[in-house]
């Protein structure tokens, strides 16, 4: 199948799984609910959701495993964009294209639909009886996706995004600072997925988690590069907002050919570590280039 049509059969399904698992718009606390669904189910990439049916295809998983797993990661996502985009963050007015939540739904709402996506993701996977693994792989998954997002994943990277405002960091602090903001669920995303297969020999589950760790670095390093390069309408939020907030930044470390550079590293780094998987892994070794070249 072309990349694109597998990319958007992955899509549809998780956006399936998401209109499933969110409490529809009409259910009391019904303006929560809809803060809720407007973000979740929007036109992002589903870039995590992608990653995850990829290592499952590359490990011969069934995919409606894996739906609750992809929901549960989006979510997650969903949650980080819209306190990211709060006016005490980041203070962005547009997301995919559309206002943000709390341009749309008021700063409450807003905070308390990332509280509330937040929980609803550990709810799917406690929950969801298409994912077929035991009870204690569920618990191991559980424990993952909430290492990733907490303190010393996503939230911790966010607090040193907030924190590195108008500094100069070294190239190590600021790839601290990316692999904990946004590296940790994308490699949790992969993760996860690894785990839904039994019996995986220990070497592919390092395998994958290297080439995790490559494209979570890469995807944060693209951003940063759209950030400058990339057109308003096109990345569906403001150009130029880094710079305008004075943060620190792959570019401005590097320069662009610098960042650009990097980014092609680690997605080489990514392929050398899939070449121990059989073509089934086609479509992780087309997620990791579309990472480093994509425009939105
Ligand atoms: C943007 O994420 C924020 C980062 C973690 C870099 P995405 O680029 O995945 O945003 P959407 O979900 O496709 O809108
Ligand atoms: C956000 O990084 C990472 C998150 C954990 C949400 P950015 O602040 O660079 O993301 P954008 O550019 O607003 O999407
Ligand atoms: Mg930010
Ligand atoms: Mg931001
Ligand atoms: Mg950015």
């Amino acid at each position: 199948m072309e990349f694109d049509a597998l990319i958007k059969t992955y899509q549809s399904r998780v956006e399936n799984a998401l209109d499933f698992w969110l409490p529809n718009a009409d259910t009391h606390p019904q303006t929560l609910h809809e803060a809720m669904r407007y973000s979740a189910i929007s036109n992002g990439k589903y870039m995590r959701p992608l990653l995850i049916y990829a290592t499952g295809d590359s490990l011969g998983i069934a995919r409606e495993s894996l739906d609750g797993i992809a929901c549960a990661t989006e979510i997650i996502h969903a949650y980080s964009l819209i306190h990211d985009d709060l006016p005490a963050m980041d203070d962005d007015a547009l997301r995919r294209g559309k206002p943000t939540c709390h341009v749309k739904f008021g700063e409450a709402m807003a905070i308390l639909a990332g509280d509330a996506l937040q929980a609803l993701a550990f709810y799917v996977i406690a929950h969801d009886d298409k994912l077929t693994v035991d009870a204690k792989t569920r618990l191991k998954m559980i424990d993952v996706l909430s290492l990733s997002c907490g303190s010393r994943g996503m939230a911790g990277g966010q607090a040193i995004d907030l924190q590195s405002v108008g500094k100069t960091l070294d190239i190590a602090q600021l790839e601290d600072m990316h692999i904990h903001k946004t590296g940790a669920l994308i490699r949790a995303s992969v993760m996860l997925s690894a785990y839904a297969a039994s019996d995986q020999p220990a070497s592919i589950l390092e395998h994958l988690d290297h080439y995790s760790k490559c494209v979570g670095l890469a995807f944060q390093i693209r951003d940063d590069i759209l950030d400058v390069e990339g057109e308003t309408a096109v990345i569906g939020k403001q150009q130029g907002a880094d710079d305008a907030l004075n943060k620190p930044t792959y570019p401005t470390l590097l320069g662009m050919a610098g960042a650009k550079a990097r980014a092609l590293e680690l997605h080489e780094e990514a392929m050398q570590s899939l070449s121990h998987l059989d073509q089934r892994a086609e479509p992780l070794r087309m997620i990791s280039r579309y990472i480093i070249d994509r425009v939105s």
